[in-house]
């Protein structure tokens, strides 16, 4: 008989391997997959090829799926045909065997609901007709509006379908859902004082501008369990601007938070580039440290994990880099934020869960932008 140590064999393998928890939910290990907008799903519907895609990554040991972005039920909500959506029993059928499959290969998974408010380009599926719209009417980085300043109206149908997208995925099977705040869509164009130029409850001050996002979180909550994790994504940078800040202190980011974790939030996903880069002056904590320190809740760290060679050169052991896993350990260890979100690194290698957690770091290859072409 083969013996078959349970034992973690390296350093990664023990700190990664630990389960934590988010609300009711207990993720197997420290491992998550970033959301990653693929557009393999026509008419919106995630087929058997998205399953396995998930299923395989959960199989190698990636312990909570975070899923692309899908459109909540919202004629704006987005402008993509093979994005999938988050409404409508075919769509939602097809959903139901993504996350049975990623159940049934040990993994735990969210859905990313997303509404893209004014980067949608009218004209495109899967609505052509639906205007963009937004907190001003703006684009980011523009003075004059080209879209629809959201009325009391269109913020009541938003904020209902992100609460029907969040009943669906718990009545579907999913684990929990993670909500879009980040990288300049909606609810980020809300947050930021660049595209949210409103004067009445919903703009002003950062407590205003998170008003309309704390909204969404309340209704998600109110329909969903008790338990059931509800996680928010949200990042300082934007698409089209990637030096654009919300919080320029801790202070400023609490304005924010706070709201957020008030209204239900079980754990917040702090989207940065780099993850190694401190946040604020005076200390080295990152965007999810500084999360975490705030709110005291769950916190998924991002950015560049696996990517920096000196970080492959790190796992493989051969010196002690600045910017290695070693300290990305550290930080784990020091309970700084408790998951790490891999996205380009788990595109090129569905394995690659497997082989930080097996140590088998030599068989990491770096990231090639040829890993967007399938859904390998
Ligand atoms: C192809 C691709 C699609 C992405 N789509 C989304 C998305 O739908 N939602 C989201 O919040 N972030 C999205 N991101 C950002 C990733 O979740 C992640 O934050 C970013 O890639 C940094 O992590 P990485 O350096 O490990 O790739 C996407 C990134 C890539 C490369």
């Amino acid at each position: 008989m083969t013996a078959i140590s349970a034992e973690p064999t390296s350093r990664a393998a023990r700190i990664l391997s630990r389960p934590t928890t988010i609300n009711g939910l207990t993720v197997p290990n420290r491992i998550a997959m970033a959301p990653m907008t693929r557009a393999f799903s026509p008419g919106g519907v995630p087929g058997a090829d998205v399953a396995s895609y998930y299923s395989r990554r959960a199989a190698a040991g990636v312990g909570l799926i975070v899923t692309e972005g899908t459109y909540v039920g919202h004629d704006s909500a987005g402008q993509s045909d093979s994005i999938p959506r988050f409404h409508g029993e075919e769509q939602l059928a097809g959903w139901a065997k993504v996350a049975e499959e990623v159940h049934a290969a040990g993994g735990t998974i969210v859905p990313q609901l997303w509404h893209i408010g004014m980067v949608r380009e009218q004209g495109q599926p899967p609505y052509a007709d639906a205007p963009a719209v937004g907190p001003s009417g703006l684009r980011i980085g523009a003075d004059e509006p080209t879209g629809k300043a959201m009325t009391q109206r269109d913020l009541d149908d938003v904020i209902g379908a992100f609460a029907e997208a969040a009943a669906a995925a718990e009545r579907i099977g999913f684990d929990g859902v993670e909500l879009h705040g980040a990288h300049g869509y909606l609810l980020d164009q809300f947050l930021w004082e660049g595209t949210n130029r409103r004067t009445d409850s919903y703009g002003g001050d950062p407590v205003a501008r998170t008003k309309f996002a704390a909204e969404i979180v309340a209704a998600v909550r109110e329909t969903v369990s008790p338990d059931f994790p509800i996680i928010f994504r949200y990042s300082q940078w934007k698409q089209e601007a990637y030096r654009a800040r919300l919080a320029e202190t801790p202070q400023e980011l609490e304005a924010v938070l706070a709201p957020l974790s008030a209204a239900g939030v079980d754990a917040f996903h702090a989207s940065t580039r780099r993850y190694w880069l401190p946040e604020f002056d005076g200390s080295d904590l990152n965007l999810a440290g500084w999360t975490k320190k705030l709110t005291g809740k769950t916190t998924i760290t991002v950015g560049s994990v696996g990517l920096d060679g000196d970080f492959l050169r790190g796992f493989a052991g051969e010196g002690s880099p600045v910017k290695g896993i070693d300290d990305l350990l550290d930080s784990l260890e020091r309970e700084e934020f408790d998951l790490v979100a891999v996205g380009r690194a788990l595109l090129q290698d569905p394995q690659w869960a497997a082989k930080v957690l097996d140590g088998r770091f030599e068989e990491l290859a770096p990231y090639e932008a040829s890993a967007l072409a399938t859904l390998s």
